[in-house]
């Protein structure tokens, strides 16, 4: 199974993606994940990176479509691949079909505005692993230190108020466009569209995802 998880930053596609990928042995491809490792070797086009997501700005095109199309060769791809973050344009998006790869299913997560700037600025990571705490909604058991390891939990450096303003900006101008243009696969037949409401709880929305991917 290919599935696609769209949605506005915070809306909870990571939080759910762990969920999915546990149930259903399938790998997520977290572009966001792939680019802050990247950035993290230290190298100049590493640095460049970090200073791009770190402004909450776009990486080009070129760079995200080769991370993808060399991530998804992999042998655990084989059986079908959760992608998180991507595509996030029409340029991607036309990449990925040019290359023949069907996406079986498409994941809207509908989440307003005003929900987003709490859930990205309460968001707490333990790096190690990616796993996903949120200090009102989904908090650790001891404050800021990851349940499993101990260890300590850290805030993204795009996680502030002023850059989730411009990372939703960002949505709404270059990623919106996605709808209607899976909308118009599922219309054709290619894919199917399913639009989820991540307003609710955590529980709630992985029970949704359960009915739907049965
Ligand atoms: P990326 O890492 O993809 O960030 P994003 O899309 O901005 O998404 P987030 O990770 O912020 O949100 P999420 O939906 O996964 O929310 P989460 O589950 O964590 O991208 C980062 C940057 O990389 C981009 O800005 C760009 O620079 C670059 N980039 C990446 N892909 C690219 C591409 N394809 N092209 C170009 N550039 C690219 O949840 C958020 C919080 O809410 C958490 O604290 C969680 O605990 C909480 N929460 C989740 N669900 C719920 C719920 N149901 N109820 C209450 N709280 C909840």
């Amino acid at each position: 199974m290919r599935i696609i998880l769209l949605g506005a930053p915070g809306a909870g596609k990571g939080t759910q993606a762990q969920f999915i990928m546990e149930k259903y042995g399938i790998p997520q491809l977290s572009t966001g994940d792939m680019l802050r490792a990247a950035s993290a070797a230290g190298t100049e086009l590493g640095l460049q990176v970090k200073s791009i997501i770190d402004s909450g700005q776009l990486v080009s095109d070129d760079l995200v479509i080769a991370l993808v199309k060399e991530r998804i060769k992999q042998e655990d791809c084989k059986n079908g691949f959760l992608l998180d973050g991507f595509p996030r344009t029409i340029v991607q998006a036309d990449a990925i079909k040019a290359q023949g790869i069907k996406i079986d299913l498409v994941l809207e997560f509908d989440v307003p505005d005003e929900l987003i700037v709490e859930r990205v600025t309460g968001r707490r990571i333990h790096k190690a692993s990616n796993r996903v705490y949120h200090i009102k909604y989904n908090p650790p058991k001891v404050a800021d230190v990851d349940d499993l390891t101990g260890e300590p939990l850290i805030q993204r450096e795009d996680d502030t108020e002023s850059k989730v303003i411009e990372r939703l900006s960002i949505y709404h101008n270059d990623t919106s466009p996605l709808k209607a243009y899976y909308q118009a696969e599922e219309q054709a037949g290619t894919t199917r569209y399913v639009k989820i409401d991540g307003t609710k709880p955590v529980i709630e929305v992985s029970q949704d995802l359960a009915k739907i991917l049965g």
